[in-house]
């Protein structure tokens, strides 16, 4: 007979998002592949969440459970279920360096929340585990916006219509478009990156940008990949944080001398993404941003990804000589 066994310990990979994709901030955001935090969560004795290790790139990273995004989105997790001195233990592998664009943040509270939720049965769809994540955001950078942490979880392009009460809408993620995310040698803190943003804009530059949004969200359920590429324009955000991010409209220029369908800041900067149709033009794309960026002595990685659709992925554990044989009785 099959013995029910509890579970003790999930291990969950969620994926660096790009957020904003130009033009819509806080709204628009799509996760990609080969970038990402690893979180493990283990049920303990404890009655408290603790953080065990962060290794990686963790960049003195916090293990004070009040600070680290993956230990307030784990809490939020559990008062909504009542289950406050549940304890939990999380093991965090930092695959995404912080300050850099990537949703680096966000990738560990999805991890989190993701696994957390497996680990105590799934009480929570994924949708409802997106409001535990803000609060990751919330702690790392003042604001629970959810572009990032939507996608991380999700996966493919999501948009937030509305994030009280929170509307999650998922978009269609096209096969055919290639991203290259160029990676510079700079950090620059979503806090920081925020700070900057006036909170006034002209009418014109509004009715510009929510043209281009509703140009964007067209494109996607169109296919149509240039439509996409002129919509990522952003006339507001991207003219007040380039001044943080030395070179950039020679990197961006150089992206679109390229055959990027369109080039902007990846979530808060400093890394920028660029759209194209085939995997060679992306890495000509990225090889051309990194070249561009070297011009200002800053050393730049790209990588070149499609869209992930899946979004936080269970990793399996590997299965033991015992185990192989209780499943088996
Ligand atoms: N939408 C966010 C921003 C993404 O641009 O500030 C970074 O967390």
């Amino acid at each position: 007979m099959k013995k029910c066994e509890r579970i003790e310990s999930v291990t969950v990979h969620a994926p660096a998002t790009v957020a904003n994709v130009g033009s819509a901030f806080d709204a628009i955001g799509f996760a990609v592949h080969n970038l990402g935090d690893t979180v493990t969560a283990s049920l303990s004795e404890a009655n408290l969440i603790q953080i065990r290790s962060i290794e990686g790139d963790t960049n003195q990273l916090s293990k004070d459970t009040k600070k680290n995004t993956a230990s307030v989105a784990t809490h939020a997790l559990l008062c909504a279920l009542g289950m406050e001195t549940q304890g939990i233990t999380l093991d965090i592998h930092k695959g995404l360096p912080i300050g850099s664009g990537l949703g680096s943040s966000s990738a560990s509270a999805a991890a989190a929340v993701v696994a957390v939720n497996e680990l105590l049965g799934k009480p929570f769809s994924r949708h409802q585990l997106v409001p535990f994540a803000m609060e990751g955001e919330r702690i790392a950078c003042g604001t629970a916006h959810a572009d990032n942490v939507a996608p991380a979880i999700l996966g493919g392009f999501t948009l937030i219509r509305n994030t009280e009460p929170l509307e999650i809408i998922e978009l269609p993620s096209p096969t055919d478009i290639f991203v290259s995310i160029v990676v510079p040698n700079i950090e620059l803190r979503t806090s920081d990156a925020r700070k900057v943003l006036r909170d006034t804009i002209s009418l014109r530059s509004a009715t510009h940008q929510w043209a281009n949004v509703a140009g964007l969200v067209a494109g996607l359920y169109q296919g149509d990949l240039n439509l996409i590429g002129r919509s990522i324009e952003d006339v507001i955000i991207e003219p007040q944080r380039s001044k943080l991010i030395p070179g950039f409209y020679d990197v961006q220029q150089a992206a679109l001398q390229r055959g990027a369908l369109g080039c902007s800041i990846s979530g808060a900067g400093p890394s920028l993404f660029a759209l194209s149709d085939s995997n060679q033009r992306a890495h000509d794309i990225g090889q051309a941003m990194t070249t561009a960026w070297s011009n200002h002595r800053i050393k730049a990685e790209y990588m070149v990804s499609q869209i992930n659709t899946d979004g936080a992925t269970l990793v399996p554990s590997p299965v033991s000589a015992e185990q192989t044989t209780t499943a088996a009785l």
